[in-house]
């Protein structure tokens, strides 16, 4: 679970606004639904996992916290998300689009599905244009409004994943470009958060490994190991007005590790 040293009043950076987060009853999601709800955000959990959802709620203030199921492949439920918000909040300020799958790990093309490719691009790539789509619908008549959807460092690298999980997260950066051209008009901030691995049930799920080695031995920056609370403290920047001018933007939480060649580096030490 995350942990968060508690925020004071007057320090709070989300106070009065409100806040959908996709894939929240988990990891990163979860972790950030905890950090906005301290800042003093009213916060909308929407998940396909009911009880791990209900239950976070649970744990944060149930009158400033709910859950709504919801699969992001499915524009109903995306819009009955933002609809509940909207209802029982008052508004939609920040959307997070977080939700995400990593698909089967399987190295050789050959043995990839059209399938398997087709539902990691659905829930990561097409849920996420989902989600921008209905909560441009009601951010722009407030003329106001921060869309921030979870990319990765697949966004901007091949090899760390699969070609389905590359391609979707290559392509919520163009998602994200796009809209934000478009929904600048209407005062709308549109950027990504990229994060190198978290331990996550993702994460530990697809490298099948249950102890931190994977991210201690390919990181580029040593001597801290990146966690949901650091890709949570991200989101928060993007989602209050401290990032006012920002979009368009993809904030890279990776240590440097996409900007480095380790086949060629001449920092390398034995
Ligand atoms: N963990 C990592 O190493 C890592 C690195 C970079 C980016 N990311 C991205 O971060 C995001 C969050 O992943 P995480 O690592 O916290 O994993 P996680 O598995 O802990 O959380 C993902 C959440 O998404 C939900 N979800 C899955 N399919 C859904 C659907 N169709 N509709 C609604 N919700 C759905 C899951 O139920 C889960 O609660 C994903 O977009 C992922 O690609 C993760």
């Amino acid at each position: 679970m995350a942990s968060f040293s508690s925020v004071s009043a007057a320090a709070r950076r989300l106070e009065g606004k409100v806040a959908l987060i996709t894939g929240g009853a988990s990891g990163i999601g979860e972790s950030t639904a905890r950090l906005f709800s301290k800042h003093g955000a009213k916060v909308v959990i929407a998940d396909i996992q009911d009880d791990l959802g209900h239950s976070v709620c649970k744990d944060l203030n149930s009158q400033s916290t709910s859950f709504v199921h919801c699969d992001v492949t499915k524009e109903t439920d995306i819009g009955n998300a933002v609809n509940h918000a909207v209802s029982k909040y008052g508004k939609l300020d920040i959307m997070l689009n977080n939700a995400g799958i990593a698909g089967v790990a399987k190295p050789n093309i050959l043995d990839n599905t059209k399938a398997e490719f087709e539902q990691v691009v659905n829930v990561n790539l097409v849920g996420a244009f989902l989600g921008t789509k209905h909560a441009a619908r009601v951010m722009i008549p407030a003329r106001n409004g921060s869309i921030i959807t979870t990319g990765s460092v697949c966004s901007t690298i091949g090899g760390a994943a699969t070609h389905a999980y590359t391609s979707s997260k290559h392509g919520v950066l163009g998602l994200m470009r796009n809209t934000a051209v478009e929904l600048g008009q209407f005062g709308i901030r549109v950027n990504c958060v990229s994060p190198y691995v978290v331990a996550t049930p993702l994460s530990k799920d697809f490298f099948k490994l249950d102890d931190d080695e994977i991210y201690r031995v390919y990181s580029n920056l040593k001597g801290e190991v990146l966690k949901p609370e650091d890709v949570a403290e991200a989101a928060l920047y993007l989602g209050s007005d401290e990032s006012k001018y920002v979009s368009g933007h993809n904030l890279v939480v990776d240590g440097g590790f996409t900007i480095v060649n380790s086949g060629l580096c001449m920092f390398a030490q034995s």
